[in-house]
């Protein structure tokens, strides 16, 4: 991983007891690979990752769930490991990537690591309610699931807020300039 990711994920790296929890996967070469794909706006796969695993393993901690599953399966959550901006457009409904790829994610999990049943519920119902019938069983798959909506969101507007808050400033300086 680069020294800017490094960086970036300072705190993170630096929290002795999280990365307890997820050592077996955080510097695996399937983990390190979602960093070649963009999930939403500007973030990669891993980054989106990494930010669903911490922010759920902190509110797990804080309400005495399963932290380090919760960990764990966030960091796995999405590891579907190709670009999903690449998919035909024109497949059926069901057979889209949001509907498909927690079981591929799940395949994939499986195949690199070890998973406990928690984790692989965690990573199977983490788009639940979209995936209706696919109803979390555990406290930390419903944790997850909420934490992955709440990521992506803040992943998808914050950028989209800054780049508007930027053309602001410059309408702003331009304007400035003019009536200088
Ligand atoms: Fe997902
Ligand atoms: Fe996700």
């Amino acid at each position: 991983m680069s020294i800017g990711f490094q960086n970036k994920y300072n705190k993170i790296i630096n929290n002795k007891e999280y990365m307890k929890c997820v050592e077996d996967v955080f510097y695996s070469d399937a983990v390190k690979k979602m960093d070649e794909y963009i999930q939403h706006g500007s973030t990669t796969t891993l980054e989106h990752c990494i930010n669903v695993s911490y922010h759920s393993y902190k509110l797990a901690k804080l309400l005495h769930l399963d932290c380090k599953s919760a960990a764990r399966a966030g960091l796995l959550h999405d590891l579907f490991l190709y670009d999903w901006h690449l998919l035909p457009k024109g497949d059926p409904l069901f057979q889209k990537h949001g509907f498909t790829h927690p079981q591929k994610a799940l395949e994939n999990a499986n195949k690199y690591f070890s998973l406990n049943d928690m984790e692989k519920d965690i990573i199977e119902k983490h788009m639940w309610p979209l995936t209706l019938r696919k109803f979390p069983k555990y406290k930390e798959s419903f944790l997850i699931s909420f934490v992955d909506k709440y990521t992506s969101t803040s992943e998808t507007v914050v950028p989209v807020a800054k780049r508007a808050a930027n053309y602001a400033m410059l309408f702003v300086m331009m304007f400035a300039s003019i009536f200088h």
